[in-house]
Formats: C-alpha cells, structure tokens, sequence
C-alpha cells in the first residue's frame, strides 16, 4: 500500500528534506512549494495524502492559511486525507484543523520515525475510505469490464462458502467479531468485507497493529492525549478508538497483546469509555469491534498467555478462516484471478497455467496461503517467457507438515479435478474448455478418455 503524497511548503529546504524522507514510502511524491498550484495539481494528479504546512510566508501568517487551504482540499476531495506539519508554536492551530477535518499534525522539527507512521495511518485511512467510495465502484465496474470476478474474497470451497455466509449474515449487526486463521488465509480482507456490509459501511473502519504498539505508547495511540499529558505531548491527541467513533476499529493480532496491555483495553471495552491520557474526563465511544489473530487463544488462556475475559468480550462471534490447502480447488481460482490481475499489471495477457503446473499449486500445502499464493503468481508472470506457466514456473519451498489429503492425490487425479471443473465453468464449451487449459481439443479429449476407461 503506497499510495501518492503531494507535499506543500513553502520553505524549499523543508520541502527537499521532506520529500527525501517520504521517497520509499510512497509511489509518487508531489513537492509544492506555491499553494496556489495546489488545486491544479490535486486536480491532475492521483493524490492520496497530502502534507500540508500551516503557514506561509506569503500569506498573513496566522496559519489561517493552512485551514484556507485544508479546506479547499476538503472541497476538492473530501476522501483526501491531510496532515498538518507545523511550528511548534502553532499547535492551537494544528488541533484546529484536526478539528476542521485534518487526519493529523507533526510539529516542526519533526522526528522522521513518527512523521512516517503517521502518513502511513494517513494512507490506510485514505484506502478505507476509497473502499467506501465512488472510487470502488468506479473500480467494480472496470474490473467487470475486464471480466475479473466482481468480488474480491474469491472462493467456491464448501469452507469459504461457510464462511461468507456467516459474514454476511453477522455484517449488519454490531456483534463483536474474533477473526482467527493462519498468515496470509485474508482476515483482513474478511474485516472489511464485513464492514462494508454492515450499517457503518459510510463510517471509517480504523485497523490497529496490536503487534506494532509499544507498552509505553499504547494509552496514548489508542485513547489518546492532553496537551501536555507527558514530556513528548505537546499538542492534543485523537486516538484509535475516537478515529473510529461510530465506525468499525479493527484490531490486528490481538493475541501479541502482553496481558497487561489486554487489562487495559478490556477496560475500555467493557465500559465503552475512553479516558484521554492527562484527563480523567471518560469520552463515550460507539465502535464496532473487529479483532483478528493467527494465535490459538483458548491455548493462550490455558497457558495464562491471554485474559479469558478479554476473549469473551471479543468473540461474540468468532469466524475461522480456513487455510488455503483445505479449500480445494480454490487455489485454481484463487491462481487464475492473480494471473489475470498480474498478467495485465505486466503486460503479459492471456498467460495460462499449465494443468501440470495448476496440479503442483494444488499439491503445494501453502503455509504462507493466499498471500503466499499471490506473491508466487506474481514471480511466475514476472518471470515467464511464454505465454505459460509451467510446474517449472513455482519453485514452491515444500514444507513438512504438508499432510492434505491433497497430497496424496495423482497428478492425474487432480487433472481430472481441474479439467471437470474447467467444463462446469464452461458449460461444456471444450473449445473454451481447452483454451481455458492451455492444451489442445485433440490433448483434452485423450485426457478425457484415459480418466473415463
Ligand atoms: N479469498 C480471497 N480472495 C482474494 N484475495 C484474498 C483472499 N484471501 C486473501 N486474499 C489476499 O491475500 C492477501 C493476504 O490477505 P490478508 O492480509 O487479509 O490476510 P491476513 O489473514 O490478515 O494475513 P496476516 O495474518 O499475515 O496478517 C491479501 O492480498 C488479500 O487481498
Ligand atoms: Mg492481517
């Protein structure tokens, strides 16, 4: 997730240090220093995030002009997400804008470390609100154009059929949802499907790392702080769970939490209250709560690792994704949407996966799973020099718990999965039927024939 930054400052020095930092970070980085060619370039360009200084020296300087210009932005495209960088003396300023809708601020001297996170939360937040957006359907309708499958949590296996159907039905409620399921199976994915089906799908849906947050930092980055709170709060601060206010807070990897920091939160959990680090004033908060985790949990009780009563405050409803070896056939469709969608990003359409090739993806046990999954496509359509890929095409690393029931299938048998199939899509269309293969009407007949005598 990069996403494009337009920087605006007009300190050129500034603005050349700033866009060195954020380089890596993003895909395009946009330095202006004259704000009157915001607008144009806002216009022009695809801008996620904007950095957006409080003060210009050619204006009054009273850091009206950053909210003259916060709002202009806002008129533009309110789904832009902008961050104030400001003196340190302009910080009234700065909690203005965030009041006026600005994500965020960084003071002047900025420490590079939290300016980074900080446009990082700016960009998530940005793609959660493009999901919501006109933007997807805009992206919905291409895809269809394309003739990509219009949803994205692809599956047809008995257990991802499973599983959507319990999402859907828990969407629209605000029923506390525990996502649990191994690296890479889409859990995240699924959160937000869930959001977007639910009655807050307008709101933002606000993910938190719980991996990523420090013991010291947690009160403040979730509940937030008072000017002043401690020796680094110079200004006041919104945390996660008042981003999320009347939205969807995703927690992620909530079984990282150490059990003093799951003391905490169940706290706040049970009381529905936010109680801002250097006040004592609790803040009411209406979230939806969406946890996820690849740890056994009830194992985590049992060993004292994780609060029992934190677990039933979360999984009200727990869904379980199921790992991509135990979804069958999955990973053909799974295999031929990210052949699709990678072989337009490089050039390379039409590219097809042998049924050879397709028999090792459905042999390989995917312990990194979908993501895994995606990631070798990728490599393989990089890669190709033919419009096929071949088994030579995955050099899938074999683990030792590959114990599937899937291994222990023939090759031929699991041809003979594919090819079947291959003629239900087709409606018994064996020319589609062949192309689709990658092999011949001559070939698919001669496979037909050896499976059925
Ligand atoms: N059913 C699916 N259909 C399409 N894409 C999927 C599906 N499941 C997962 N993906 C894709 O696989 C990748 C990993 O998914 P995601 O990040 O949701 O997994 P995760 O369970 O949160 O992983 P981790 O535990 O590593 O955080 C993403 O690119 C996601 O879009
Ligand atoms: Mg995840």
């Amino acid at each position: 997730m990069k996403g494009n930054i337009l920087i605006l400052d007009d300190n050129k020095s500034v603005l050349t240090a700033l866009e060195m930092l954020v380089q890596t970070e993003f895909d395009k980085v946009f330095p202006l220093s004259n704000p009157n060619l915001l607008l144009a370039t806002l216009q022009q360009q695809n801008i996620d995030v904007v950095l957006l200084d409080m003060n210009f020296k050619a204006g009054i300087n009273t850091g009206n002009e950053g909210i003259f210009w916060l709002h202009q932005i806002q008129k533009q495209d309110p789904s832009i997400v902008v961050v104030m960088i400001t003196a340190y003396g302009d910080v009234e300023l700065a909690v203005k804008a965030v009041k006026e809708g600005a994500f965020d601020f960084v003071l002047k001297p900025w420490d590079n470390h939290k300016l980074i996170s900080t446009l990082h939360a700016a960009m998530k937040l940005r793609k959660s609100q493009m999901d919501n957006s006109a933007l997807t359907k805009t992206a919905r309708t291409l895809k269809q154009a394309l003739r990509l499958p219009a949803q994205e949590l692809i599956g047809q296996s008995e257990p991802m059929k499973k599983v959507m159907t319990v999402v859907k039905k828990v969407a629209a409620t605000d029923a506390n949802i525990l996502i649990v399921g191994e690296n890479g199976t889409g859990k995240e994915l699924i959160a937000r499907e869930i959001h977007q089906h639910s009655l807050r799908k307008d709101e933002v849906m606000v993910n938190v790392d719980m991996g990523a947050i420090t013991e010291t930092l947690f009160e403040s980055e979730l509940f937030g702080h008072t000017k002043g709170a401690f020796t680094d709060a110079k200004d006041e601060r919104a945390g996660k769970f008042e981003a999320a206010h009347n939205g969807t807070l995703f927690l992620d990897e909530i079984g990282n939490l150490s059990l003093a920091l799951q003391a905490k939160l169940l706290v706040v959990l049970q009381s529905r209250n936010i109680v801002k680090v250097g006040s004592n004033k609790p803040i009411p908060i209406n979230i939806r709560l969406i946890t996820a985790t690849n740890k056994d949990l009830p194992k985590m009780i049992a060993d004292g690792f994780f609060r029992e009563d934190l677990l039933y405050r979360i999984n009200t409803i727990t869904i379980e994704v199921p790992p991509l070896r135990e979804r069958g056939n999955d990973v053909v469709l799974l295999a031929e949407f990210y052949l699709e969608k990678y072989g337009l990003k490089y050039n390379k359409p039409g590219i097809k996966i042998t049924p050879k090739a397709a028999g090792k993806l459905l042999r390989h046990s995917w312990p990194g799973n979908v993501r895994e999954l995606q990631h070798s496509i990728e490599k393989a359509v990089i890669l190709a020099d033919s419009e096929q890929l071949t088994e030579e095409s995955f050099s899938l690393q074999s683990t030792k718990s590959a114990s599937s029931h899937l291994h222990n299938k023939t090759i031929e048998e699991m041809e003979k999965e594919m090819i079947q199939a291959a003629i239900q899509k087709e409606n018994g269309n064996m020319s589609a039927v062949a192309k689709k293969l990658g092999i011949s009407r001559p070939t698919l007949y001669k496979k037909l024939k050896s499976f059925y005598t």
